[in-house]
């Protein structure tokens, strides 16, 4: 059997087939998985999307936007999060990231695991990582806070 790596680590508990998940988790992953094509990676040539689902239903989706001045690039997490800030919505319910690595699963980095995980409202959100292509189409469950735990909140206690 193949094994599935996350992050270096066997994660094969959590990959699910696409078939099997909740139609609301199916569109959000396929929402992700066009706007990757929207991606400008010229750099990297690494396409990524991101959709987020907020809590009125609404899907906000995005993709990676790299720039010539490397640090000022920006990953399809934080593409799609500020859209949905910007336009009122920072209720976030799941998220879901597609990418094409051939060895394991595309995860947030960590910059957009902390910056996603001001929104997951002392809760958390589950978060979804495909591949765009690879069929049957398998889907890594995970969430934002089995990602980050203990990171950083000045709204702990809160
Ligand atoms: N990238 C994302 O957009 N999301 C991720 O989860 C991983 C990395 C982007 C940033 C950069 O444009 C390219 O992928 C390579 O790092």
């Amino acid at each position: 059997m193949t094994q599935v790596f996350i992050n270096g680590a066997r994660d094969e508990p959590n990959v699910r087939e696409f078939e099997s998940l909740d139609p609301s988790i199916q569109e959000l992953i396929l929402a992700a998985t066009e706007a990757r094509k929207q991606a400008y990676c010229p750099y990297s040539n690494f396409a990524v999307g991101a959709a987020l689902r907020t809590s009125d239903g609404t899907i906000y989706s995005g993709c990676n936007i790299e720039n010539g001045a490397y640090a000022t690039c920006i990953c399809a997490e934080r593409t799609a999060a500020v859209k949905a800030i910007s336009e009122g919505k920072r209720d976030f319910v799941a998220c879901a990231v597609v990418a094409q690595q051939d060895n394991g699963f595309t995860t947030p980095c960590g910059v957009c695991r902390q910056f996603l995980s001001e929104f997951v409202n002392g809760k958390d959100i589950p978060l979804y990582a495909a591949k765009p292509t690879n069929l049957p189409l398998r889907v890594l469950c995970t969430s934002v806070l089995q990602l980050l735990p203990n990171g950083f909140s000045f709204l702990n206690g809160k």
